[in-house]
């Protein structure tokens, strides 16, 4: 597509007015400045106006720094949702990628594209999760030891699939798995007899909680994290 014709319909400008915008200069590729109104762009480009990441509309992509007590659903009668958190004229059609349980606090994906998430939640794909874990009581090497090399769960065929777990204080962890069980991190932690008081998510495939959203705030996704779930 050529640029000026990306530009509008990124934007609400008219082609006129993105014309203007690109001689200007207010409009950059990758970073450099381009005045060329006809240069044809590629996928992956990262193009930006007066600094503003632009993208064509159709699907959305967001994350969300998901708050206690805030269910992951679309919607529920008696608690406030992850959707009820983001501006109303940017709720419609989005899904949850990746659930989180009512107490668990960090990040929750949001999309309209259904390809996209079930990139990251289909079992087949193993998309690993960082969680940071706040413990009862300090995690014993035997039990991380356990926790790596796959835990049998109560009521559960398989044991669960390798993790890695990263001590970061006296009763805090972080730990990466690949699956999405059913309250999967608590059970892993009841199994090796300790309990979870604080359960965060950190980060899912490539995609980081970004440190700078508030309890309850989102943003669009970059194109590079949209891109880096193949
Ligand atoms: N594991 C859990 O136990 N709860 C979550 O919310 C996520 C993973």
């Amino acid at each position: 597509m050529r640029l000026d014709y990306y530009l509008a319909n990124a934007t609400a400008m008219s082609r006129k007015d993105a014309k203007r915008a690109i001689s200007r200069g207010q409009v950059c590729i990758d970073g450099q400045p381009c005045r060329q109104i006809a240069l044809h762009i590629v996928t992956g480009q990262h193009i930006t106006l007066r600094g503003q990441l632009l993208s064509l509309p159709g699907e959305r992509y967001l994350m969300l720094n998901k708050p206690l007590g805030v269910v992951s659903a679309t919607s529920d009668r008696d608690h406030l949702t992850v959707l009820s958190l983001l501006p109303a004229d940017q709720r419609s059609h989005l899904h949850v990628a990746g659930r989180l349980d009512i107490d668990t606090t960090g990040l929750v994906l949001l999309t309209t594209d259904g390809q996209w998430s079930h990139r990251l939640t289909s079992p087949k794909v193993e998309c690993e999760k960082i969680y940071r874990v706040e413990l009862a009581a300090p995690l014993r090497s035997e039990a991380a030891d356990a926790i790596e090399a796959g835990l049998q769960l109560h009521n559960e065929v398989r044991k669960t699939r390798p993790a890695r777990v990263v001590p970061v204080a006296e009763n805090v962890i972080e730990l990466a798995i690949t699956e999405g069980r059913y309250h999967q991190v608590k059970r892993m932690m009841a199994a090796v007899g300790n309990h979870v008081v604080g359960l965060h998510r950190l980060q899912i495939g490539g995609i980081r909680l970004d440190p700078t959203l508030e309890p309850g705030e989102s943003r669009p996704l970059t194109e590079e994290e949209i891109q880096s779930v193949d």
